[in-house]
């Protein structure tokens, strides 16, 4: 018998009946919700691309079970932005250049603006980079993505 939970995800209550009470946040928001744009690097907790936010904190959504999140607020990066208008986090990425090929920048953006509602960033380069250590870029674009989270902050 499928085990039900419910989500909040960017406002709107999701129901959702699990076949497999081991499935991961990460596919039951892809795959179940079908919010594509939390992405899956490593699926192991490495990469950080599946970064959303719970309750306001910043989590890797692969590692976490949808069951053990019932009644949670969820934020993916679908969430932040008003119709056409970018949310700042989103916009100061563009403005500095924090992204090439844009397969990490949901997982970096939704990263940067937990560690702002944090309190955590500030304009110091490397506690910026200490403190977003856990989402890997592989086109090694860290300087844009920096600038990108002090610009968000100021
Ligand atoms: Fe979750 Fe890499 S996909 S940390």
């Amino acid at each position: 018998m499928p085990l039900s939970i419910s989500l909040i995800v960017n406002g709107e209550q999701k129901d959702i009946a699990l076949e497999d009470p081991r499935a991961t946040l990460l596919d039951v928001l892809r795959d179940r919700i079908g919010l594509t744009g939390t992405k899956k690097g490593c699926d192991r907790g490495q990469c950080g691309a599946c970064t959303v936010l719970i309750d306001g904190r910043r989590i890797n959504s692969c590692l976490s079970l949808a069951a053990s999140q019932d009644g949670a607020e969820i934020t993916t990066i679908e969430g932040l932005a008003a119709g056409d208008d970018l949310h700042p986090v989103q916009a100061a990425f563009i403005e500095t250049d924090g992204f090439q090929c844009g397969y990490c920048t949901p997982g970096q953006i939704m990263s940067a603006l937990g560690l702002i509602r944090e309190g955590i960033a500030d304009d110091d380069p490397e506690r910026i980079r200490e403190a977003m250590s856990g989402n890997i870029c592989r086109c090694a674009a860290y300087q844009g993505i920096t600038e990108a989270v002090i610009k968000a902050n100021a």
